[in-house]
């Protein structure tokens, strides 16, 4: 029997910057300021799944094949998403931010880059469960329509579920998780009626502007993936959309001890990245 030997890839960063220029200059997506390691990781992934014999081939069918340039960028932006993922977070945020919150008479919030909506369902039902829901608007957004259409649908594994009930009992979750989806064969469809304050947006933020001004921004695990000055426009992005006292929370990877504009800013929960406009 012939083993196939995987091939061995060279992906240094002029191939890169090949790949995020036609991207750039045909597409209109910017990948030019996203971190190298990972754009490197993932197109040597892309390389070796649709069994392509290097970048020239990458780009040929980037230009040749309509839609594959969609594909291609679902494949480079990591979608790695669970519900209550760190539930210290969520507890957190009960606790110390909703508590004071929760007096206002309207709240807004936008999750950025939330991918298949599992951080927003998170948020609604911790948003029920303290009766404030119905006084709430949160704008869900990400740069992939794909996985802006799963959230709207809120259809998950079954397998899934397990890790997403962990998460919620550790958060300290006050009902039976089970009540807030119906299961079909393999899969679990989120209760619709979580949704009803919820608006799902294409938002791109290397490229897109501030739309709105709100009370709390949460954009966990997406800065990792861009490079220092991406990162440093993203945070004033975030700091122009946020109301005087309001609340921003990061992931608990990523750091804003050193960008532009961190002493508008102070800490309120350190462990959890949760912080607040000073003015
Ligand atoms: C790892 S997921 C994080 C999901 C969720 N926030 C969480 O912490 O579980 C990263 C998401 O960021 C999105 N993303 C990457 N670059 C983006 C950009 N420039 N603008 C908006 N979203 C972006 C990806 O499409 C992906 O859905």
């Amino acid at each position: 029997m012939i083993v196939k030997q995987p091939k061995e890839y060279k992906v240094g960063i002029n191939e890169i910057r090949q790949v995020t220029s036609l991207l750039k200059n045909r597409y209109d997506f910017d990948f030019t300021e996203y971190a190298v390691s990972s754009l490197q990781r993932r197109i040597i992934r892309v390389l070796g799944l649709y069994n392509l014999d290097g970048i020239d081939d990458l780009l040929k069918k980037m230009i040749l094949e309509k839609e594959f340039h969609n594909t291609f960028i679902e494949e480079i932006t990591v979608n790695t998403t669970e519900m209550f993922r760190a539930p210290s977070m969520w507890k957190s945020l009960r606790e110390n931010i909703f508590e004071k919150l929760k007096t206002k008479s309207r709240i807004r919030i936008w999750h950025a880059g939330c991918s298949s909506g599992e951080e927003v369902y998170s948020m609604t039902i911790l948003l029920k469960e303290m009766e404030i829901y119905d006084k709430v608007t949160l704008y869900a957004t990400d740069l992939n329509t794909q996985v802006i259409e799963s959230a709207k649908k809120g259809v998950y594994p079954i397998r899934n579920m397990e890790l997403n009930e962990a998460n919620y009992q550790r958060y300290g979750g006050k009902e039976n998780f089970s009540d807030y989806y119906s299961v079909s064969g393999h899969t679990a469809k989120m209760d619709q009626s979580l949704l009803s304050n919820v608006r799902f947006l294409v938002h791109n933020l290397a490229q897109d502007d501030s739309f709105l001004k709100f009370d709390l921004i949460l954009c966990r695990n997406v800065m990792i993936y861009f490079d220092k000055v991406l990162q440093d426009n993203v945070f004033k992005l975030f700091h122009k959309s946020l109301n005087n006292h309001a609340y921003f929370v990061i992931g608990s990877k990523e750091s804003m001890i050193w960008c532009s504009i961190n002493n508008k800013f102070k800490i309120i929960d350190d462990k959890e990245k949760i912080y607040q406009v000073l003015v």
